[in-house]
């Protein structure tokens, strides 16, 4: 059982729309789509924005519906310049930004008995990179930085940018991350960019939300083809 997520229904729904869904569970105020693509078993769900949710949404994929890995696609602001409005990035590890013992002596994002990074899986990374380089897609390699905050500002951008020497930031992945490496559980992140995460970022996001979500959906589903004819081969 593979485990699809997102954070908002606009990003799973050009998702929902590739593959047979068979069953929708309602479960602790969400809706999980068991499904079918090709002959992968599915079980998919949006969690909402934010790290809480995503969390619970990862835990419930993995303990109640039994996914063994869990793919992440949806939309992220960008940190390196190099990153225009629709590029697609996955994330070589996870961290979350917001996370500040520094009082105590600890680095940011450290969390006693944690880690500050989570590692992404290079198995299902080598995927997305073989599928980019057939498709001729351009895909970006990076740290993805995670906080309960839409960045809209230069000057917390360029912190997040120095502190982690993250490529892009978003609001759940270093929470799934620390989930799937709490279980054990190889974790994809995939991102399509929908803003710069600077002044105006908030206008940019709701124009650009739509279009970034599928680009990123698209490219999971050719993962998804990949991953059959791997199996198949
Ligand atoms: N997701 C997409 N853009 C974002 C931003 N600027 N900050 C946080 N999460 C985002």
């Amino acid at each position: 059982m593979i485990g699809i997520m997102c954070a908002m229904r606009e990003e799973l729904e050009p998702i929902l729309e590739k593959v047979k869904i068979e069953k929708e569970i309602d479960y602790a105020r969400n809706r999980y789509y068991i499904a079918k693509y090709k002959d992968l078993d599915l079980v998919l769900a949006y969690s909402k924005i934010g790290k809480v949710n995503a969390a619970t949404t990862a835990t419930i994929l993995i303990e109640k519906f039994g996914a063994k890995k869990i793919l992440f696609s949806g939309v992220a602001g960008a940190i390196d310049s190099d990153l225009k409005i629709g590029d697609l990035i996955i994330a070589t590890k996870t961290c979350q930004h917001d996370v500040d013992l520094t009082v105590f002596g600890y680095e940011p994002g450290f969390i006693p008995e944690s880690k500050v990074f989570f590692e992404c899986d290079e198995k299902l990374n080598n995927i997305a990179k073989n599928v980019a380089k057939k498709l001729g897609i351009k895909l970006k390699e990076g740290i993805i930085a995670s906080g309960d905050q839409f960045i809209h500002s230069k000057e917390r951008k360029e912190w997040i940018a120095k502190t982690f020497k993250a490529s892009a930031i978003e609001m759940e992945g270093g929470a799934v991350g620390c989930v799937t490496w709490t279980l054990g559980v190889p974790f994809f992140m995939l991102r399509s960019i929908s803003d710069s995460a600077e002044e105006g970022a908030g206008v940019d996001f709701d124009e650009f939300l739509e279009e970034s979500s599928k680009i990123s959906a698209e490219f999971l589903i050719e993962m998804l083809n990949e991953i059959v004819n791997e199996k198949m081969s």
